[in-house]
């Protein structure tokens, strides 16, 4: 269990406009949690503080190499006023996965889920209640060794900072288009592709500003060999319904395994439709469109949750999906997730936490 020592801002900020559409990612709380670790102490002296600039030697190794990771998970208001995260067990379980690839300290679960509670809990009135918004939560950790050196860093911070969202896509529940890559890659087997690393991210600008240009909003990746087999887009796992059955790609080693991936997963299942996850090619998803089975295709991410895909663009094959509809399992899954997550509807497989 952490002692955290807490400092409160002594000038907290305006909360945003009940009406500002909360464009993602843009408005940070007044509090942000920190904890530093050094090689041979561990963990140590963890805070929670006013938000500020953080003040950092400029040969710190996270500005060199990129020694970094990020969480993204969520929490809600529930109308009867309780506050509840979504399987923030997950993430710290990804997390240590990632610290593991990248040669960075772990954090005890225990640890992580409390600085997350604890800063909630501090910041809960930035939890915003309008339809489709939340509370996203970014852990992340760098390295602050001051070293031009190629190896770990001796010397870390780990920060918690809030930020009240709505959507993720400007479009909403809308349907995305989606532009499938074949030139650049995002990462290979053996790879960095499934932690959840700055680095994995910085790789997929380049075809991101591509298919901005081209008016589609995200990337879909093939894999770095063949250009042949679907891995998943830029900041989703993807989902296509095939002729009645449902397949997304099976976690390889490139692929990030997303906490709503496996939430949607599990759903289905309660519904009695099985996931087939399994290695599936651009052109069995193609050949599909042609005959006319591509019932449906989705995205699956926290700051996304559902994101139906209405366009897919190939080489020069353009693939409307479900007339660029939302499709009635994307709307359930969707109705479903955001109704567990604000504790609307029952939640058998107990994924949400409360914050006391
Ligand atoms: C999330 O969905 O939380 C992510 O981490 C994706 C991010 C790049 C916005």
């Amino acid at each position: 269990m952490l002692d955290i020592k807490i400092e409160r801002t002594k000038a907290p900020k305006a909360l945003p406009d009940k009406d500002d559409p909360l464009l993602f990612g843009k408005i940070f709380t007044d509090h942000m949690f920190v904890m530093d670790y050094k090689l041979g102490e561990g963990w140590y002296d963890p805070r929670i503080i006013p938000y500020q600039p953080l003040s950092l030697e400029p040969s710190a190794m996270v500005f060199h190499y990129g020694q970094e990771m990020f969480e993204g998970l969520k929490a809600y208001k529930a109308r009867d006023g309780r506050i509840l995260l979504f399987r923030p067990d997950m993430n710290a379980k990804r997390t240590n996965r990632t610290c593991e690839r990248l040669c960075m300290p772990e954090i005890p679960e225990e640890d992580f889920v409390q600085a997350i509670k604890e800063l909630v809990g501090i910041d809960k009135t930035w939890i915003p209640t309008k339809e489709g918004t939340s509370l996203y939560i970014r852990p992340f950790i760098i390295a602050t060794s001051p070293f031009l050196g190629v190896r770990a860093s001796h010397t870390y911070k780990f920060i918690i900072i809030l930020s009240p969202v709505g959507a993720y896509y400007p479009e909403g529940l809308n349907p995305v288009k989606i532009w499938i890559e074949d030139e650049y890659v995002r990462a290979v087997k053996g790879g960095i592709g499934e932690a959840k690393a700055g680095g994995n991210y910085v790789a997929s600008l380049r075809a991101q500003v591509k298919a901005n240009e081209e008016g589609y909003s995200q990337v879909l990746w093939l894999d770095g060999i063949y250009r042949k087999y679907i891995e998943e887009v830029g900041a989703m796992n993807i989902f296509f319904k095939i002729g009645g059955r449902v397949v997304t790609p099976m976690l390889n080693g490139s692929i990030l395994p997303g906490v709503t991936r496996d939430s949607v997963i599990k759903l289905c299942k309660d519904w009695g439709i099985e996931v087939e996850e399994r290695i599936i090619s651009i052109d069995e998803v193609y050949e599909a469109y042609k005959n006319g089975i591509l019932e449906e295709v989705f995205g699956t991410g926290t700051a996304a949750v559902i994101s139906p895909v209405g366009h897919l663009r190939w080489k020069d094959e353009v693939m409307q999906v479900n007339d660029g509809g939302i499709g009635d399992l994307s709307q359930k899954l969707y109705d479903k997730l955001t109704g567990i997550q604000l504790g609307e509807v029952t939640d058998v497989h107990n994924w949400t936490i409360e914050v006391e």
